[in-house]
């Protein structure tokens, strides 16, 4: 695989924000790879692939181990986007890319996942954390994207976590928006 692709994603990133595509910021994509290396990362789920921005950010980071990426996508165009998008940059075989609502298909899946990042439709976020719980291992990290400029979608999520006494920190990326990050603990 000869493609360079940290600029395949620079190349992606323009193209996609003419046409207003929600990606992460290229900010938030720095800070989630180095949250991957840090934790050496192994099993990652996300729901709500799009057209596979985030996804080959989290592919280039974690294939430098052992790894293995679960995308979730419902929109028919964003999936075959992505597809497209994870030939070229060299990681579909890598990747497994589900066409589905993740809320009907998570239930179904049986693998468990020590990264999980949620960023599909903001007022499902707390529904979606309920969902993923079991998946999540031990320690897991759980990061849910959008979380200030999107709160009023999110008031439910964020007094849950609360009420629940869950470990979370919500961080300001850049002067777009910020993650939630909560870890599970062990039991
Ligand atoms: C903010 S975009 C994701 C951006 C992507 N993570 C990135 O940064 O490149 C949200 C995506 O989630 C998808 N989505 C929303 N709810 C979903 C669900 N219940 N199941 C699967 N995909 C979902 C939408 O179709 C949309 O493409």
């Amino acid at each position: 695989m000869n493609i360079d692709r940290e600029r395949f994603l620079e190349k992606l990133k323009l193209h996609w924000e003419a046409n207003d595509i929600p990606n992460i910021s290229k900010e938030n994509a720095k800070y989630l790879r180095n949250m991957l290396a840090t934790n050496e990362v192994k099993q990652l789920l996300e729901i709500g692939s799009a057209n596979g921005y985030s996804t080959i950010n989290f592919a280039i980071e974690l294939e430098k181990t052992w790894w293995n990426i679960t995308s979730i996508e419902f929109s028919q165009l964003a999936y075959e986007e992505a597809q497209d998008n994870f030939r070229e940059a060299g990681v579909s075989d890598i990747i497994r890319h589900y066409f589905w609502d993740a809320r009907e298909i998570l239930p179904l899946l049986e693998e468990k996942y020590d990264f999980i990042f949620i960023d599909g439709l903001k007022k499902e976020s707390l529904n979606f954390l309920q969902i993923v719980w079991d998946m999540a291992l031990p320690w897991a990290t759980i990061v849910i994207d959008d979380v200030i400029k999107f709160r009023y979608k999110m008031e439910s999520l964020y007094k849950y976590v609360v009420a629940e006494k869950i470990d979370h920190e919500v961080i300001q990326i850049d002067s777009d928006d910020g993650i939630m990050i909560i870890k599970k603990p062990c039991n």
